[in-house]
Order: C-alpha cells, then sequence, then structure tokens
C-alpha cells in the first residue's frame, strides 16, 4: 500500500512539472532573447492567443479560430471542421503533458496565424495564458 501511494505521488510529480520544466527551458532562451527579461506576460499571452493575423493560405485568423474562446470547450479546426479537445487540464488532463508534443504543435500552430514559428518569449507568454485560463 506505502509502495503504491509512493508511486502515485512520484508520478503526480513529474506528470505536473512538464509543463512547469518547459516554461523553465523557455525562461533561459527568454533571458537570450532579452536581457532585461523578468516573467511571462499573461495579458501579452492573450494578446498573442485571441488577435487575428494573416496566417496559413492567406487567411485572417487567430489562435481561437480552432481553439475557442472558451478553453473548457471543444474547439473546430478552422480549416477542416474538425473538432478539437479542449485546452484545458480541467476537463482534459492529457494537455500539457508531454513536452514534445506541446514544442510541436506549438511551433505548428504559430506558423498557421503568424507565418512564423513564435520566440521563446511569445511562446512563454501565450502557455501561461493558457493555463492561467483554466
Ligand atoms: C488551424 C487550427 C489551429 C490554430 C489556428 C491553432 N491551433 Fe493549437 N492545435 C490545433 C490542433 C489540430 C492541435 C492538435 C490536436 C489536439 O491536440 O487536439 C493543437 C494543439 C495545440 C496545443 C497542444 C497542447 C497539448 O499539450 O496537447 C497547444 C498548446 C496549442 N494548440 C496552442 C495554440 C496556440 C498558442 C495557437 C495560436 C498561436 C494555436 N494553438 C492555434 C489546431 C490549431
Amino acid at each position: 500500500m506505502k509502495l503504491i501511494l509512493s508511486i502515485l505521488i512520484l508520478l503526480n510529480i513529474s506528470y505536473g512539472s512538464v509543463v512547469q520544466n518547459y516554461l523553465d527551458e523557455l525562461k533561459q532562451e527568454a533571458k537570450k532573447e532579452n536581457p532585461n527579461f523578468v516573467d511571462f506576460d499573461v495579458t501579452n499571452g492573450e494578446k498573442i492567443f485571441t488577435s487575428k493575423h494573416i496566417g496559413k493560405k492567406g487567411k485572417e485568423i487567430s489562435c481561437t479560430s480552432c481553439h475557442g474562446n472558451d478553453l473548457r470547450k471543444n474547439g473546430q479546426n478552422f480549416f477542416t471542421g474538425k473538432f478539437i479537445k479542449p485546452l484545458s487540464r480541467k476537463v482534459n488532463p492529457e494537455r500539457f503533458s508531454k513536452t514534445a508534443t506541446i514544442k510541436k504543435w506549438l511551433k505548428r500552430n504559430f506558423n498557421d496565424v503568424y507565418n512564423r514559428e513564435g520566440t521563446a518569449i511569445e511562446k512563454g507568454d501565450v502557455v501561461s495564458y493558457i493555463l492561467s485560463k483554466e
């Protein structure tokens, strides 16, 4: 029983810290981008997530065009119409549990909306915003 409890606690710690480790990694990069960098900015993250830009295929879109405004609800892909599970970990615990998945989709999705990959500061801002909205 004790062993099972210890394993559960360990799993929980490593699970919860995936996105925290990723944010720490982004912070190190952010300091290289801007020596005066202090911390990620949720307000700027909101702007990044909700503002519209001419993105992929010359269409005007934002992150919310696919993920919606309520992160606890399903989104719908602007291009394909496919449903996208909520970004909120409260209703979709798989979110932000694998660094490779987070990196892959941020890179792809920044390109969809901004036609470029996004800086470490921008990624940190927008991830902090998403986590703050859960
Ligand atoms: C064209 C539609 C589209 C747009 C625009 C879009 N996304 Fe996504 N996003 C997806 C899809 C599809 C997935 C992967 C499918 C899934 O995870 O349900 C995804 C996955 C993600 C994930 C993965 C999280 C995880 O760990 O599972 C994050 C974070 C994310 N998007 C953030 C963003 C941000 C930030 C923007 C704006 C810069 C954005 N998305 C714009 C479609 C989009």
